[in-house]
Order: structure tokens, then sequence, then C-alpha cells
């Protein structure tokens, strides 16, 4: 299937922070056309692919992005306009050699994910299929995946003296995705319900989770399994369980120590307090549990509780095939989360989950916490089959537009499982 570019364009928008973001447009020359919203993070793991920035004080606080729409729209169109393409993977390698850097620094990984992700869409409607039916497989068949939603949020994400970034809960035992939504809906509420009942305040930190002022991981803990109770399901893996990212890169000191509520704890006591985490609670997953540069912790934490849940890594895989590989030859994790910018194409995200899928690994499709409205991550977690997606609370436009999608797709193919994968 070969096919020809007429035009690649972008402008910048706004993200759901109020920063500024690319939405990208790609023009095939029989007519189609696709478009993206750009993702963007602010707790980023030091290897991710980089997003250029203006760094114009002017405008934005040098947070604008019009040299990446520039890129789009002058080099990387007249490079797309050139020739004629065999595939996506074809020309999202031409793509990465254009910018020349192992890291997307000259051109940027935000122009360059969002002609990736534009061109995918594109593609799928000259094919005349939905994207999920379109994105290549990697392995594993199509499947509705287990939403994670994150109900309550601290760390970089919230304003809050809570130190852990994510609490999630992810509706295992549901038999359906509409049903897991409405679990995610229903406990939501009731979370409120309890939390204003408490006295605390339900204000949102940036992914839409509630932003109270508790700062003991445990007592949030409690209130999150208490809340599933109150809207009458159950907490644990047949029903309702807890998905943790405390995004401990956020809180690891230099001394390779973490600072947690006031306390310092050493790897070994972040792992210790894992496990007693995991006897009181129902957590079936853990990402980012110690810091990016904490090798060793990460290996002492995989063999202590790898046979018991599901140890994720994000700021130290960063999505990249290579460094994934080399973390799986390390026993480190055994599941790695996936975000499309943090190694900007969606060829090689594939190729991400590819190299998991051989080695047994999860993988947690991501949004960022700066979103747009753009509901490629739903698309892409039903495509590849991984059966797991987190995109934030179940409120907040940008953060529904990916839970609705998937509703939309279990209507247009009620074939389709839900859940994940057993591997
Ligand atoms: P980010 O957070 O998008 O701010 O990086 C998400 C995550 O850490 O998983
Ligand atoms: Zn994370």
């Amino acid at each position: 299937m070969t096919f020809g570019i007429t035009n690649a364009t972008a402008l910048e928008i706004l993200d759901s922070r109020g920063r500024p973001t690319l939405s990208v447009t790609v023009e095939l020359s029989d007519g189609s056309s696709g478009v993206a919203g750009v993702p963007s993070g602010a707790s980023t793991g030091s290897r991710e692919a980089v997003e250029l920035r203006d760094g114009d004080p002017a405008r934005f606080s040098g947070g604008g992005v019009l040299t990446a729409v520039n890129h789009v729209n002058t080099e990387i169109a007249e490079h797309l306009r050139g020739r004629t393409w065999e595939s996506l993977a074809d020309l999202d390698r031409s793509l990465q050699a254009l910018d020349g850097t192992q890291n997307k620094a000259r051109l940027g990984a935000n122009a360059i994910v969002g002609v990736s992700m534009a061109t995918a869409r594109a593609l799928a409607a000259s094919a005349a299929q939905p994207l999920f039916e379109w994105l290549p497989s990697v392995g594993q068949s199509p499947r509705l995946p287990v939403p994670c939603f994150n109900v309550l949020n601290g760390g970089v994400h919230a304003p809050n003296a809570l130190d852990f970034q994510e609490l999630m809960i992810s509706p295992l035992g549901a038999p359906s995705i509409a049903e897991a939504v409405r679990a995610g809906a229903e406990i939501y509420a009731a979370l409120r319900k309890r939390l204003a009942a408490d006295g605390h305040a339900t204000g949102l930190g940036d992914e839409g989770g509630f932003a109270p002022d508790l700062a003991e991981p445990e007592e949030v803990l409690a209130v999150i399994v208490a809340a599933i109770t109150d809207a009458g399901y159950t907490p644990g893996r047949d029903g309702v369980a807890i998905a943790l990212d405390p995004a401990a890169s956020e809180f690891a000191t230099a001394d390779g120590t973490y600072r947690v509520n006031g306390q310092t704890l050493t790897s070994d006591d972040m792992i210790d307090r894992y496990a007693a985490m995991i006897d009181a609670y129902p957590i079936w997953s853990i990402e980012d549990g110690l810091g990016e540069a904490d090798h060793d912790g990460w290996q002492r934490l995989t063999a202590r509780l790898g046979e018991r849940i599901q140890i994720v890594g994000d700021d130290n895989f960063c999505t990249n095939p290579a460094i994934i590989a080399a973390a799986i030859d390390d026993h480190i994790a055994n599941a790695a989360l996936i975000k499309l910018n943090q190694i900007g194409t969606v060829t090689e995200t594939l190729e991400a989950m590819a190299v998991c899928q051989r080695a047994g690994y999860g993988q947690m499709i991501s949004h960022r916490s700066g979103e747009t409205p753009d509901s490629f991550i739903a698309d892409l977690a039903v495509a590849t089959g991984c059966g797991q997606l987190k995109t934030g609370a179940p409120a907040r436009g940008e953060r529904v537009a990916k839970y609705n999608r998937l509703l939309e797709i279990s209507v247009a193919r009620p074939d389709l499982p839900y859940g994940p994968p057993s591997r």
C-alpha cells in the first residue's frame, strides 16, 4: 500500500493545562486526511524524546511550540511531499533519519509524533477503516482494555502534600467496558462525597482526580477502598482493584533515598512499605515505585514483588525498545508504560510493545498529564490488545474522550473481549 502525501500542517493549540502544544494535519494524495493532538508530560523521564519548546520568555514563559510548528509546516512537509511511501513504518523511519539525532531533539518529538499519529489516522481514513482496525497488531488479538481511572492526584500533578502522584482504580472484574466505565464514575462520585463529608477539599489535580490535603499514602488508600465499597463494588481483583503510580523519581533525593510525607526512606524501606501496602490493600499494579536511576533497587523490587503484582516501568523505560530490552535482560519490572510522545513515532511505540510482548511483559498504554481531546490511545489500546489503558479520571473532557471512545468501539464491535490478557 504505497501512498503519497500532499501536505502536512501544524498549529499551536492549548493543552488541558493551558500550555501550548501542536495540532497536526496530514493530507494524502487520495484526498484522505488525519488530525492529531500532541500530549505533553510533567513528570518526564530523563531519556524521553525531546519535546521542543521555543524558550522565548516573551511567549508562554518560554513554553511556546512555534519552532516545532514551523518544522512541520516547512522542512517536514517538504520532505513528506517529495516521494512515495511504502508504509507508516517507512515514513516514521524517514522522519527519524531527517531529524538526525538519537532523541528527536532537532525537529522535536512533539512535531514528529504529531505527524506520525496524523498519518496513521489519514491512512485509516484512506482504507475506510476505524483507527483501531487499521493499526497493526503486536501479536495479541484486539480487546477492550481495563481502564485505570486516576481518582486521586498528588506529586507534581497537584498542589497538595501527597508525594505519590497517581492512585488509580481498575475494574478488573467488570463484565464489560461499559460496566467498567460505570464503576469508575460511580466510585469517583462516592469518593467525592466521602472526601467532602470528611471535610477535605474536592478540587482536582491535572489528570482530573481529587487532590485533598492528605499526605500519607496509606490514608488515601483506605479512603479509596471505602469509596469502592460505598459505591457497591467489591475491592479486589474480582471487582475493583487499585493501581499506583507513585512516580518516585519526583521524590527521590540526590543521595538515593526517598522523601515520603517528611520521612526519609531507603530503597529497601520503600520496598518493605509497598509489600505492606499490598498485604493491606487490593493493589494489583505499581508503576515507578522507585526512581529511574535506582537500577539495583528496581531489581530488588521486581524480585520481591514481581510474582505478586504488576511492576511497571515508566520514567526508566521511556517507551524505548532498546531500553526496555536491556531492562528485560536485567530482570527489571514485568510491564512497561507505553506513551507515544516518550519515543516519538507510532512505529517505535509498536516496537516497544512488541519487545514487551515477546518477553511476557505487560503493557499499559497511557495518556500524559497535559492532554487534548485526541483519543488515539484508546484505538491503540484496542488494536494492540494489551488490555490496559490509563487515561486519568472519569471526568474532564480530555480524559473522558478516551473512555468514551472505548464505549463507541465496544458498540461497533460487540464481539471484542474486555479485560487484561491472560499471560
Ligand atoms: P506525566 O505523568 O504525563 O506528567 O509524565 C504521567 C505518568 O507519570 O505516568
Ligand atoms: Zn508514570
